[in-house]
């Protein structure tokens, strides 16, 4: 598939891909960030919002180390705290790519009633709502679908794999035609007492068919990043943050038997795992491909929410005089990933 954006397309996904960089996810709903917020003790209003964004994007050599941030819609037409420019300009200027959540949240029943299981909204004018969100300065999308484990219902259920993997298709294809690289994920979330082997199991399978609904759609695979779990044991597992060798192994080996090499980029979320975990799990991965005299045909980096943020979070704690303090503690969650996803932590 061909379209008048394939130069544009290109050129995000080289910027994306370049090694040694990751993406912010600054994109949380405003749900969402009332949640981190509520753990420091800071108001959900737009004035704490946008400081709060504005503090990350404006941080001394965050462009050495982050490509692109995930925007929510409300922070691509933000103003900066003075009021000259908005925060889209701002991160154009240190050359990061500006990207902009358009999925509404995993809100459509699948399955049976009762299992929970969803699909996520947000097909409705999704075409028009990219052109505008290009116009406005966005370069690339995400969508995230959610998927859960439930080992006794068997979850993830059929049809909710299927629907998931056709929305994240059907959403990809529109992106590409509008301008915007799509990021797709298919997040199996880690709530859950499950072993690492259940998430390999179920990993492969999302996997293996958001990438045949992908070639059913004519995605351009060349044109679009992939942002998967790691394979993790569940969070309720004791074994959760402790088996990083099984980790690394497991993921590697997934995403080496279903990512074709056609993707230039595939960007870790962090989903709940610690900063120290997130970052030591991505360069024992690459550790382990060198170790083998192989390197991997993507780049394989992250696209990290609050394994970038935690720290920061603490740090700035609502008090505003903080905010140089957040930033270095940003930095250097930044600069843990940067290198981790060379395999030089
Ligand atoms: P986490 O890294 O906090 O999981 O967030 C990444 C993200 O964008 C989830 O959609």
């Amino acid at each position: 598939m061909m379209t008048g954006f394939d130069d544009a397309l290109r050129a995000t996904c080289a910027k994306l891909a370049e090694p040694g960089k990751g993406i912010l996810a600054a994109d949380e709903s405003t749900g969402t960030i009332g949640k981190r917020f509520q753990s420091i003790g800071v108001e959900n209003v737009e004035a704490n919002r946008r400081f709060w964004r504005e503090t990350l994007f404006t941080a001394k050599e965050v462009e050495k180390y982050i490509s692109g941030v995930i925007l929510f819609e409300e922070t691509l037409y933000a103003k900066s705290e003075d009021g000259t420019e908005t925060l889209t300009e701002i991160l154009r200027k240190k050359d990061i790519v500006p990207g902009i959540k358009v999925d509404k949240g995993a809100t459509i029943p699948v399955g049976k009633d009762g299992d929970g299981e969803t699909d996520t909204d947000g097909m409705d004018g999704l075409g028009e709502r990219c052109a505008a969100f290009y116009k406005a300065g966005a370069r690339f999308a995400k969508w995230r679908a959610v998927l859960k484990i439930d080992v006794e219902k068997a979850l993830p259920s059929a049809d909710a794999v299927e629907a998931n993997a056709k929305s994240l298709a059907k959403y990809a294809k529109i992106c590409q035609e509008n301008g915007l690289v799509p990021i797709v994920e298919p997040e199996i979330v880690p709530d859950g007492k499950h072993d690492v082997e259940v998430s390999k199991t179920v990993t492969k399978n999302v996997l293996t068919k958001v990438f045949e609904h992908l070639n059913k759609e004519n995605v351009n695979l060349e044109l679009m990043v992939l942002k998967p779990n790691m394979v993790t044991p569940g969070s309720g597992n004791e074994e959760s943050e402790k088996d990083d060798l099984k980790v690394a192994e497991y993921t590697n080996e997934v995403l080496l038997a279903c990512v074709p090499e056609a993707v230039p980029a595939i960007l870790f979320l962090s989903g709940g795992q610690s900063e120290d975990a997130a970052s030591r799990r991505l360069n024992l991965m690459h550790k382990m491909q060198k170790e083998s005299d192989k390197t991997f045909p993507w780049t394989l980096s992250y696209s990290y929410g609050r394994a970038l943020q935690a720290s920061a979070l603490k740090a700035w704690s609502g008090d505003n005089s903080n905010a140089g303090k957040a930033q270095e503690a940003f930095i250097e969650k930044a600069k843990s990933c940067s290198l981790a996803s060379l395999g030089e932590l």
